[in-house]
């Protein structure tokens, strides 16, 4: 990979999601998540819900014995979670927030309120090797706080940008955008490694890619999404174009 070059992170949560709609096998995610490496893909990211809605247990057993590239084992800073993390020490872990409710992740992880409860429960990962990275809006606040507790990597929350593309609320867009922006160089200055996702899509991707300071992009619903009308192999491979030519 050259130097500069931003890795992507592929989720397949919503692989899980479709077979899951038929409580089968199929489609399988690791099948998908194998695919999406052959394409092109640097990481693969999987999101084990407490529900249990998309990625089951298995998969991520599964993935962590298929993959040849790093898994990114998202999960909710619960007990559970954290057994299962330190059992499988992938690669990396990502903390995000999670409501039963809620059909994704909807907002980034108010770290600055649990500051004390989070330093502990991200030390025993650090400790096993994993990354541990938090998912988080561009907020100087929680940037400061995901720096005191120790974490290594922040991924900024995307989503708000790409839902105020998606409804043509331009000047949202630009300021979340310029957010994004300053925020990735402000927690890169501090040393944290800096990545970002959620609802990116091929017209939201290259701003985002272009910020110098991030190093990686997840993905998922999107790709997952333009599969059904182009197949995997060539969604990520567009996605992976559009990322390398924002980045010059
Ligand atoms: N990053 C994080 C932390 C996420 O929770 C998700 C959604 O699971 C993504 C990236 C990918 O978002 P999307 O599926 O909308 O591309």
């Amino acid at each position: 990979m050259a130097k500069n070059q931003l890795r992507l992170g592929v989720n397949i949560d919503h692989v899980a999601t479709v077979r899951n709609a038929r409580g089968g096998a199929y489609p399988d995610p690791v099948r998908a998540a194998k695919l999406a490496e052959e394409a092109g893909a640097d990481g693969i990211t999987a999101h084990l819900r407490e529900d249990r809605r998309h990625i089951t247990d298995a998969d991520i057993d599964a993935l962590m014995a298929a993959l040849s590239v790093p898994l990114n084992f998202e999960m909710a800073a619960t007990e559970e979670m954290q057994r299962i993390a330190l059992r499988h020490r992938p690669h990396a872990v990502c903390i995000v927030p999670e409501k039963r409710e809620e059909r994704t992740t909807e907002g980034g992880l108010d770290v600055a309120r649990e500051e004390n409860r989070l330093a502990h429960f991200i030390a025993p990962l650090r400790d096993a090797g994993c990354r541990v990275s938090i998912f988080i809006a561009a907020d100087r606040r929680q940037i400061d706080a995901a720096h005191r507790i120790g974490a290594e990597v922040i991924e900024l929350h995307t989503g708000a940008y790409c839902d105020y593309h998606a409804e043509g609320r331009f000047e949202d867009r630009d300021r979340e955008l310029e957010a994004l922006l300053e925020m990735s160089a402000y927690a890169h200055a501090l040393g944290l490694e800096v990545h970002a996702g959620h609802g990116l899509t091929f017209d939201t991707v290259q701003p985002v890619a272009a910020f110098p300071e991030v190093k990686e992009l997840n993905i998922g619903h999107f790709l997952i999404g333009e599969a059904i009308f182009c197949g995997l192999t060539p969604a990520v491979q567009e996605m992976r174009r559009l990322m390398d030519a924002a980045r010059g």
